[in-house]
């Protein structure tokens, strides 16, 4: 049998072409920088202009910004939703989701909750919102982004966009030093590092560590746009490199994630979870929002955010197999067993129906490359480096031991009964003899 050759006019982007197209979109939002020009005193406390407040990041940073004395007002910019559910009651759902008590939140005098469409100039706010926001914000938090692995480097250009315009907004600032402008960035900027002989340093990346898919591509446009920023004007921004987030306090986890996916797939198609000889530094939801609040002044441009007190995948695991009452099989056993249910998935509404049942099977690339690796000593879970920490362990108090506990059984027990609370995963509970 030949081998398969891509459709006509369809080929697979070698990897120098995404770095030039990488490279073409940071000139395209670095070709010239507005001047800061201030002309008003700086304010006592903070003004913050968070975006993507009905995510679960965004809902738990907006959940603890409220109670931070030093915080004066909270400027909340989310997209319009599709469906035209009120901006109220999404935001109230995604605070209660997150576990924090949405009436408390959202009575706050301190919060000005607004919807726009984001990619647009001045990130489509008025002029009096600018106005004030030009006289009064002091970071922004710029956390709404596409979380889709399956998007190409140019589906993300609106995203790339928004951060932009909060560059140009931030530099329109009347007060005496712009705002800081942090950016939610992610691990996957250097998932293709190619040679690791330790932990990755908290430095600009190679584009080239990128190119594992339009998101982290997308991700390390933004970061090397802000780094052009941080060289042609005052602006000093910040960016964190989110690793895994976990379940928060209550266990709220993405129920989009891989590792949701993973047990749905398992519960539902599999009959088995994997087991895996690696560390995993995943961190939950509060944590990660906690530091970001915390990083807010750093001196530091990079930051890197994972649990730095990892555990064995097999700790979570292990008693997450045995409360859905299914074994924990070696890894490449439950691989084989999510390429065979795969087999079946043929048509465009069996492809759908897959990814409600078997959303794991959508992720088969990614579970493919979890392979042994020569450089494993310098690996997590999945493939992603060891982040060095140094910086965000410097400013960031919440990572400390006593704040940021090693994960345990009852938390991987907790993100279940949270996947089963909004009703994504169900299973047989049996009575104990
Ligand atoms: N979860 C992780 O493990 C992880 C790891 C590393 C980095 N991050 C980063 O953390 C941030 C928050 O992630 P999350 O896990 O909280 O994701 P999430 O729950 O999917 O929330 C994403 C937020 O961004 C908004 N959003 C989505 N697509 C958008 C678009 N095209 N334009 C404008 N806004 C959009 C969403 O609004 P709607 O509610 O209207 O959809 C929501 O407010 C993101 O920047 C993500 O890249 C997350």
């Amino acid at each position: 049998m030949s081998a398969s050759k891509p459709y006509p006019g369809l080929s697979v982007p070698d990897e120098d072409a995404i770095v030039a197209e990488m490279l073409g979109m940071v000139a395209r939002y670095s070709q010239s920088f507005p001047t800061h020009k201030p002309s008003r005193p700086a304010p006592q406390k903070h003004t913050i202009l968070l975006t993507g407040a009905t995510g679960v990041l965004g809902a738990t940073l907006l959940s603890l910004l409220v109670p931070t004395p030093e915080v004066a007002r909270i400027y909340v910019v989310n997209r319009r939703s599709p469906t035209g559910v009120p901006l109220l009651q999404r935001q109230m759902e995604a605070v209660a989701e997150a576990g924090f008590d949405a009436q408390e939140v959202l009575s706050s005098p301190k919060i000005v909750l607004l919807e726009t469409n984001l990619p647009e100039e001045r990130i489509g706010l008025s002029d009096e919102l600018v106005e004030e926001i030009r006289n009064s914000v002091t970071h922004i938090i710029h956390n709404a982004y596409l979380v889709n692995f399956n998007v190409p480097l140019a589906g993300f250009d609106p995203n790339v966009k928004t951060l932009w315009h909060l560059c140009n907004l931030a530099l329109a600032s009347a007060l005496p030093t712009p705002p800081r402008v942090m950016f939610v960035s992610t691990a996957d900027v250097w998932s293709k590092k190619p040679v690791l002989t330790g932990p990755v340093p908290e430095i600009m990346t190679d584009a080239r560590w990128a190119t594992r898919g339009g998101y982290g591509e997308s991700k390390w446009v933004c970061e090397n746009i802000l780094n052009e920023f941080a060289q042609n004007t005052p602006l000093c921004p910040i960016f964190m490199r989110v690793g895994q987030i976990s379940g928060g306090q209550n266990g709220a986890w993405n129920s989009h994630d891989w590792v949701p996916a993973i047990i749905r797939s398992s519960v539902n198609c599999l009959g088995c979870l994997p087991s895996l000889d690696y560390d995993v530094p995943w961190i939950p939801g509060n944590i990660v929002a906690k530091a970001i609040i915390e990083m807010r002044d750093s001196p530091y441009m990079v930051h890197h955010l994972e649990h730095p007190r990892p555990v064995a995948w097999n700790t979570l695991f292990r008693p997450m197999a045995d409360t859905l009452h299914i074994p924990l099989v070696p890894y490449e056993t439950w691989l084989d067993r999510l390429e065979e249910s795969g087999r079946t998935i043929r048509t465009p509404s069996e492809i759908e129906a897959g990814k409600r049942t078997n959303p794991a099977w959508t992720l088969i690339n990614m579970f493919r490359g979890v392979v042994a690796s020569s450089e494993r000593a310098w690996r997590r879970a999945v493939g992603q480096a060891i982040m060095d920490m140094t910086h965000s362990l410097e400013v960031a108090p919440s990572l400390g031991e006593e704040s940021c506990p090693q994960l345990t059984r009852e938390d991987a027990v907790k993100w279940l009964h949270f996947w089963r609370s909004i009703g994504v995963l169900e299973w047989q509970v049996r009575a104990k003899l």
